[in-house]
């Protein structure tokens, strides 16, 4: 596919058809997160990568499997969750949190090295390893496209992390940013509505005006 070709193809899935993955393709696509930029040159990310669907059950047992009409109403209120196009997105996430990971060909956890405190940051390039790993998951998500896999993402929360880590075993000063799905894409995968925007509004030449 052709490079503006994969950058408009790319959405969030989270509806799998529940199929084994190539895992020749997942290494190219993990080879492509290798090639991301870095703030320390040093890449220091790893990828735990489980597609065995016990591991993965394992794996994801914190994530809520249901989450009823009530609950879900009392997340979009309290998240301050009011654009109309925004909510109608996360009614068709919240749900799905649990199952788009199971039912995904594999899971992959990026990790990345963090040696002090990241959610006390002193400046903003106390950031900077997380940002770079947020490059390199960004270059999966595209070769995922280009592989024509769908992908998801959640970002772990409460004690998810540690959960998680304490499945995988990854060593305690590497964080996980996010769990990542891939598979293939189910035929009647939904594909909530961008948020529409006008690109000249976004862009300020010399100057925001
Ligand atoms: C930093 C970040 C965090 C996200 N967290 C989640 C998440 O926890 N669960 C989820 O299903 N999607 C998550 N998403 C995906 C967004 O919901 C999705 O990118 C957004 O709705 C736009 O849709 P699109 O990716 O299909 O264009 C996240 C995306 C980003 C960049």
């Amino acid at each position: 596919m052709e490079f503006y070709d994969v950058v408009n193809a790319r959405r969030t899935i989270r509806d799998f058809k529940d199929e084994p993955i190539d895992m020749e393709a997942i290494k190219r696509i993990i080879a492509a997160g290798m090639k991301a930029p870095t703030n320390d040159h040093m890449r220091d990310w790893h990828f735990v990568v489980v597609n065995d669907k016990a591991v993965v059950r394992k794996l994801i047992n914190k994530i809520p499997k249901k989450v009823s009409d009530k609950r879900l109403e009392f997340i979009i209120k309290s998240w301050k969750l009011e654009d109309e196009c925004q909510q109608k997105s996360y009614y068709d996430a919240i749900p799905k949190q649990y199952q788009m990971l199971l039912n995904a060909g594999c899971v992959i956890i990026p990790v990345f090295k963090q040696e002090w405190d990241l959610l006390q940051p002193k400046d903003l390039s106390a950031l900077n390893r997380f940002a770079s790993i947020w490059c390199c998951i960004e270059n999966i998500f595209l070769a995922a496209t280009a592989e024509n896999y769908g992908y998801t993402l959640r970002i772990p929360l409460g004690n998810e992390q540690e959960y998680v880590k304490s499945v995988l075993n990854f060593p305690d000063e590497y964080i996980m940013p996010c769990y990542i799905g891939i598979g293939k894409i189910a035929e009647d995968a939904v594909y909530p509505e961008q948020k529409a925007y006008v690109l000249d509004d976004r862009i300020h030449m010399n100057g925001w005006k």
